[in-house]
């Protein structure tokens, strides 16, 4: 089909073009002796995303579920304590690879469509009083459901109650998109991937680590060899790498950040919040439900609805992408079936969610879902009309 086709996966999203064009490079030497010109600001750089000045970033090749592994092998030893809360895929694919190696992972079950449990944080942490509990695990937005947590939530639990444990949380689909401040929470690793806020194709993990999990690690015996963060910041305190750098993704990586920098974080996270206010009224208006069950679990990246009654949402995912190109996101395991995501994060405008809108509509209306065509379309216009905000600003 002529055209474009539209991309609204929560992952990977749409890369701006100056993203893709600092790609277009000769591959380069990374043991240059003009290398760490081009790295060190840009490890600065990157700590400004995060939000962190105490905070140490590194970068590997790799993704998301990388990331995961490299806070857990840095930082803990075999049979170590873990808590953590399970609420979609994501949420239950970190407690997974901890298991995996060996840690007892306490992972409470929460409904999906709510998110960090912090009450029953709150009881397992008291009831710790011999500070077992080596690692506490939040999955800030949980892409499955579209549910974003309390991350400031949980470290005033874990202050309060004066318990040690580190706090990771898994970033990958908020960082760069929605409010998320490392040095504020006292986040003590903060995992991130390329292929979302970054809008920059999959293949980095980006991390941020603080002085408390790297103390850590001088005692942690989980084996690391490739994640080896002694290694890295070894080599990064240089800036080069341990071994060959994803350097033409770095390249990407410089301009990503060059534009978030640029659009200033307060307003890309403000744009994310209004664009996802659009999406949100259109579900509304075409009566179907949100799977995040209240107002304060409400993803600014991923919104996931729910169909109704005997619809399969496999099949508005499989009409939007074969007859409009449009590319949906899948419910996920528990939810398969009775969820299409769609993602509005990254490098995503007003019209970029008015084709999403319609194109959903249009998909929609083929499986034979009841709906008045344009209704979603016209709340989201509502929504995001300059005309409309000077009305609202005029009724304040
Ligand atoms: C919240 C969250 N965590 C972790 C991951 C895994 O990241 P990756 O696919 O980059 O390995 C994803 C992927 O979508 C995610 O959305």
């Amino acid at each position: 089909m002529p055209g474009f086709k539209g991309l609204f996966v929560p992952g990977p999203t749409n890369m701006p073009f100056r993203v893709r064009q600092a790609m277009d490079v000769a591959l380069e030497d990374h043991r240059a002796p003009d290398f760490p010109q081009f790295v060190l600001p840009l490890f600065a750089d990157v700590k400004k995303i995060f939000q962190t000045k105490s905070g140490q970033v590194f970068i590997f090749p790799g993704s998301g579920t990388g990331g995961w592994e490299s806070a857990v092998a840095n930082t803990l030893s075999p049979g170590d304590k873990v808590l953590a809360s399970v609420f979609g895929q994501f949420s239950y694919l970190w407690v997974d690879l901890c298991q995996r190696f060996g840690l007892q992972v306490d992972a409470v079950d929460v409904e999906w469509g709510q998110g960090v449990p912090l009450d029953q944080y709150r009881a397992r942490l008291e009831a710790d009083k011999q500070h077992a509990i080596k690692a506490v695990l939040v999955t800030h937005n949980e892409t499955a459901t579209g549910v974003t947590s309390d991350v400031a939530g949980v470290r005033r639990i874990l202050d309060d109650l004066k318990h040690p444990a580190l706090l990771f949380v898994d970033g990958v689909s908020s960082i760069a998109s929605i409010d998320f401040r490392m040095d504020e929470w006292g986040v003590d690793i903060a995992v991130t991937g390329s292929q979302k806020g970054f809008m920059m194709p999959t293949g980095l993990a980006i991390l941020c680590v603080s002085e408390k999990a790297l103390q850590a690690g001088t005692s942690a015996r989980l084996p690391r060899g490739f994640f080896d963060y002694r290694d890295m910041a070894k080599s990064n305190a240089q800036g080069y790498f341990p071994y060959t750098p994803a350097a033409t993704l770095l390249r990407g990586l410089r301009a990503s950040v060059d534009m978030l920098l640029e659009e200033g974080l307060p307003n890309v996270f403000a744009r994310h919040r209004r664009l996802a206010g659009a999406v949100r009224a259109a579900v509304d208006a075409w009566g179907l439900r949100n799977c995040a069950q209240a107002p304060h679990w409400y993803s600014d990246t991923v919104t996931a609805v729910m169909v109704p009654e005997g619809v399969d949402a496999n099949a508005v995912i499989k009409t939007a992408y074969n007859s409009y190109d449009l590319s949906l996101g899948g419910g996920l395991s528990k939810v398969a079936g009775k969820v299409f995501r769609i993602g509005h994060l990254g490098w995503m405008n007003e019209i970029m969610v008015m084709q999403a809108l319609g194109g959903t509509e249009l998909a929609m209306h083929d499986v034979g879902i009841k709906f008045e065509p344009g209704c979603g379309v016209g709340a989201a216009v509502r929504h995001l009309s300059r005309a409309g905000d000077a009305m609202r600003v005029a009724a304040e």
